[in-house]
This record gives structure tokens, C-alpha cells and sequence, in this order.
């Protein structure tokens, strides 16, 4: 059974295409990944540029065919992200969002154009609803707008995407005109939008075979899909619309997004791949690389992934009831569709110990798809001694927990530099905690509270200041066995907006401190960004000299 089992990719084929437009008709699907952009929308995330490039660099070895790396007129990091993965990430299109404004157009530009292959991405409402209460728009006027922002995207580069946002409550005659419009101006893909995932499967399916019929131009452009998940039915629209035959379909990974997240990739690639029976289509993706890529971005985005997720959750292969079990002894198709190795579900990943060296350490990380500067590599190897000291066995979930520790480091304003408990079932709680603040001042302080980690979290209050709620706190060990690593994700909401933290350490209230930390950090960050003021009189960070 083993040897039968196709992990290969179309790798030659994909190297050796130019045009995507000539693929449309084909039976190849474009992969277009959008967790950068509308995954990073979804509540709570904010990635830093540099856990952007190294989610893009995997995304890269998967093989996708474009990565919608941001939105860059949105902000300073959104733009400097996307202008660092369009100079480093080579194979794949890298795509920057737009809205149908010059400045956006202009600034998606000056993102991409480094890019080995740019797109820029335009999108305009297309229903009454949105013209009508957000942009205030006739649909003439949206009409005109869209041609004319298309033109000047083009006057850039070849590659240009429209998507009619909401196009699935739009009116459908001027759905028709408005493609028809933007393929006339340029545009080489059209993207149809179920913003808010309202549409159902044979609705969806009858509008991808309606724009097909009555727009004139649509094929000389590539048809794409982008369904969102609040019905729960992205992944079906989709399919369904490539059944009927869009070319491109828009997911992220883990099936993160905006509200209930985009249509998943994994799931779609899979779906295409195992039933290429009933669709007789193809991805360039390498479907070994789905497990790791899943891992990575639930790493560095905070968004867990449930057990029961379809293709990587943690029980998507294993079998329970006695008698599937007994099917799988005998003979593993009784009751697998699909074989763990096709998505790169690691049978075993020990790979480091206590002797390993650096280069080992770096070639190792490489391959899980970090690259590391020298000073970032020294820290992490350093850590990685640390943790070989205290834990015999180092996996690949170990090595990615301190990563993407390190790569937190990055957003640290005040960084933790040393907790210490007291616990226990009849002694009182408390913390001793101390901080590096912004311009390397001590601060330490220490507090009573109704376990170690309330404790922790009341000295780090006290010493930082800023208000917040804690509304999510959840704990998990990255690996089997007692030595694993714990892994803490929290969620901090303040002023409205909701901030994720993530901490790993062998010693949980350690974890949760640097978790606490990261969170606090990032809301610091973005209220720098909004050019709060913090208090002089009552400084938000006050100073409690250790006694
Ligand atoms: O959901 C949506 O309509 C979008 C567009 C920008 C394509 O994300
Ligand atoms: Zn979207």
C-alpha cells in the first residue's frame, strides 16, 4: 500500500507556464492564497512583516500560484510586507490589494513592483446595498470608477484582478456590464465575491454559468472565485464554480478570514485532488506541504485549529470505533480516503537532540520554512540548547514553538526578563515579575493573586498600566509526552479592538507570561500607531523599583 501511494506534484508543468489567462479553460485550477490579506482580517490577528515573509516562504513550497501578500495603502506594515515578500518570495505571483482609489492603485504599485511576477488586485462594490450605503454611488458612477482604476492599474503592469465585491447580491445585469467593462480595461482575472457568504451552492453555481453566458469578453479573462464561510458553504461554492468552470479559486489556509473565514485550501485542494474522478482538475500545490503550512500559520496567527478540521485537524486520520479499526488493520481504503502521507502528516518528526549543531539546527529550520538572520539564528540556537537540556527529545513542533518565539521578539516593546511563583494547594499565591522597558529600564514589581498565573498577569497590570480584558486564555502542550512544550494563546480586548498573544515554554506560568507580554505588546504597538498619548502626570507605565 505504501508504494502506491502518489504524493507527486505537476512541478514541470508548473515552471514551464507563463500565462495563467492561457490556462484559463485548462484543466489546471490557480491557487490564488489570501491569508496575508483577507486571513489576517479575520478578528484578533496582526502579523508582523517578518511572520508574514516566513508564512509566504512556505506558502511558496506548498505552491501556490499567486499570494495576495496585503493590502498596502492600508498601512505602513501592510505596505512594508508586502514590498519585503515581493523582493524575496520569487516563484508565485505576489498580488497587493486596492480599492478603486489612485492612491491605492499608486501604493499597491510601489509594493508589488519588485515582484518577480506583480499583480495588482482591484475590487469595487457591486451591489446596491454597498453603493448605495457605503460609497454612495450610482452604479454609472461605480461603473466608471471601476474602468478608470483598472486603466491606471494596468498602465503598471499586465496583471491585473478585479473583483465586484458582494457580487453575489449585485444586480445581475449590471454584474454582466461591469466585467464586461473591466475586462475591456484590462483586467486578465475577474474575481466573483460572495462577500458575505450568503450565496448556496446551486445559486452560485448558476451565477458562474450566467456570467459565462452573457458576458461577451469573459474569455479573455481568467474566471475566479472568492466565497467567504458564513453559511459554512465556501469550499462547496467554490468547487461548485470550478465544476463549472472558473480557473482560480481564492482560500486561505486553515480557512481563516474576515468573520467566519474564507474557503479553506486545503480542503479545496484536496477535494480536487480525490475526487479528481468527478472534477477532472488540477493545483500545482504539493499537497505534502498542507500539515506544515496549516501548523505554521496557526503558530503565528493565534487561530487554533479544531481536532475534527477536515484534512489537518488533529483526528482527521485517526480512528476510533472498534470496527474502523478493524478496517484499518486490514486494509487502510476500508475507511481512509485519503492517505496522512499525501499532506505531509508527519509519522514521526524527531530530528534534533542535545548534540545536534548549529548548521543542523539551521537546515532544519529551513526545511520547515524559516529563515532566520544571524542574530535571530544565535538566539534561537541558544534557546534550542536550552530546551535540549530540559526535554531529551526535540521535535519539529518544538523547533516551530521557538521560532515563532523568536520571531515575536520582534514586536516587543517591554520585554519579560524574569517571572518567579509561589503556588500550591494551602499557600497564597504570588508573582515577582521583571521588565525591560522601551529604553532598557528595570521595572519589577510583585503581586498576590488567585493562582500563579492571575498573579503574573496582576504585577504585569500594575508595572505596564493599560487596561484590558482578558476574554480567551487557552493552553495546550505542542507534543505528546510530560516534557512537552506548553503553549499558551491568549486574547486581550481593549478600546474595541481585540489583541492575540501566543507564549511557549517548558513552564506554563512562563508561557503564559510571555503570551500576556506578546498581546500587551502588540496593543502598545497599535496604539503608537493610532498616536495615543500615553499620560505623563500618571505615566500608563509605572515604575515600582524592586525592594
Ligand atoms: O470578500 C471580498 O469581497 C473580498 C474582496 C476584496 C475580494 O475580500
Ligand atoms: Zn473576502
Amino acid at each position: 500500500m505504501d508504494e502506491e501511494v502518489d504524493i507527486t506534484t505537476d512541478e514541470g508543468d508548473r515552471a514551464s507556464s507563463t500565462s495563467y489567462v492561457d490556462e484559463a479553460g485548462s484543466d489546471r485550477v490557480i491557487i490564488f492564497d489570501t491569508t496575508l490579506r483577507d486571513g489576517e482580517q479575520a478578528a484578533g490577528t496582526s502579523l508582523t512583516p517578518r511572520e508574514k515573509l516566513a508564512i509566504a516562504c512556505q506558502l511558496e513550497r506548498l505552491g501556490v500560484d499567486v499570494i495576495e501578500a496585503g493590502f498596502p495603502i492600508s498601512s505602513p506594515g501592510d505596505f512594508e510586507a508586502v514590498q519585503l515578500i515581493a523582493r524575496e518570495v520569487r516563484q508565485p505571483v505576489i498580488c497587493g490589494l486596492a480599492h478603486c482609489r489612485p492612491a491605492a492603485i499608486d501604493e499597491s504599485w510601489r509594493a508589488v513592483q519588485d515582484a518577480a511576477h506583480p499583480r495588482i488586485h482591484v475590487f469595487l462594490s457591486a451591489s446596491d446595498i454597498q453603493l448605495a450605503h457605503m460609497l454612495k454611488k450610482s452604479r454609472q458612477e461605480a461603473l466608471a470608477m471601476a474602468r478608470e482604476m483598472v486603466a491606471r492599474a494596468k498602465s503598471y503592469t499586465h496583471d491585473i484582478e478585479f473583483s465586484p465585491m458582494d457580487a453575489t447580491r449585485a444586480e445581475p445585469g449590471f454584474l454582466y456590464q461591469l466585467l464586461e467593462a473591466v475586462i475591456d480595461a484590462g483586467a486578465v482575472t475577474v474575481n466573483i465575491a460572495d462577500t458575505v457568504g450568503y450565496s448556496t451552492v446551486n445559486e452560485f453555481g448558476n451565477l458562474i454559468r450566467s456570467i459565462v453566458k452573457n458576458v461577451p469578453n469573459i474569455h479573455k479573462a481568467c474566471l475566479s472565485v472568492h466565497c467567504h464561510d458564513d453559511l459554512g458553504l465556501a469550499v462547496a461554492n467554490s468547487l461548485e464554480a470550478v465544476r463549472l468552470g472558473a480557473r482560480q479559486v481564492e482560500c486561505t489556509i486553515n480557512g481563516i478570514g474576515e468573520r467566519a473565514g474564507n474557503a479553506a485550501l486545503e480542503e479545496v485542494v484536496m477535494a480536487l485532488r480525490t475526487r479528481s474522478d468527478a472534477f477532472g482538475l488540477k493545483t500545482h500545490i504539493n499537497t505534502t506541504q498542507l500539515y506544515k503550512t496549516s501548523r505554521m500559520v496557526s503558530d503565528l496567527t493565534g487561530f487554533l485549529v479544531q481536532s475534527n478540521k477536515a484534512i489537518i485537524g488533529a483526528n482527521a486520520f485517526r480512528h476510533q470505533s472498534g470496527i474502523h479499526q478493524d478496517g484499518m488493520v486490514k486494509e487502510s481504503t476500508t475507511y481512509e480516503i485519503m492517505d496522512p502521507r499525501s499532506v505531509g502528516i508527519p509519522a514521526s518528526s524527531l530530528v534534533l537532540g542535545k548534540l545536534s549543531g548549529r548548521h543542523a539546527f539551521r537546515e532544519r529550520l529551513a526545511e520547515l520554512g524559516f529563515t532566520l538572520g544571524n542574530d535571530a539564528l544565535s538566539h534561537a540556537f541558544e534557546a534550542f540548547k536550552d530546551l535540549a537540556d530540559k526535554k531529551r527529545e526535540i521535535a519539529d513542533r518544538d523547533l516551530i514553538s521557538l521560532v515563532s518565539e523568536e520571531l515575536r521578539q520582534e514586536t516587543q516593546v517591554y520585554k519579560l526578563d524574569h517571572v518567579d511563583v509561589s503556588c500550591g494547594d494551602h499557600s497564597l499565591h504570588s508573582a515577582a515579575v521583571r521588565l525591560i522597558g522601551p529604553d532598557g529600564e528595570t521595572l519589577a514589581d510583585a503581586a498576590l493573586g488567585t493562582g500563579p498565573v492571575d498573579a503574573v498577569y496582576k504585577v504585569i497590570n500594575r508595572i505596564i498600566g493599560i487596561p484590558n480584558t482578558l476574554v480567551e486564555f487557552s493552553i495546550n502542550a505542542n507534543t505528546e509526552g510530560f516534557d512537552a512544550i506548553g503553549e499558551v494563546l491568549i486574547r486581550i480586548e481593549s478600546d474595541g479592538g481585540l489583541y492575540t498573544g501566543r507564549g511557549a515554554s517548558t513552564d506554563i506560568v512562563v508561557a503564559s507570561a510571555k503570551a500576556y507580554m506578546n498581546a500587551l505588546n502588540r496593543l502598545i504597538l497599535s496604539r503608537q500607531h493610532a498616536g495615543v498619548k500615553e499620560s505623563t502626570e500618571e505615566p500608563a507605565y509605572r515604575v515600582h523599583e524592586a525592594s
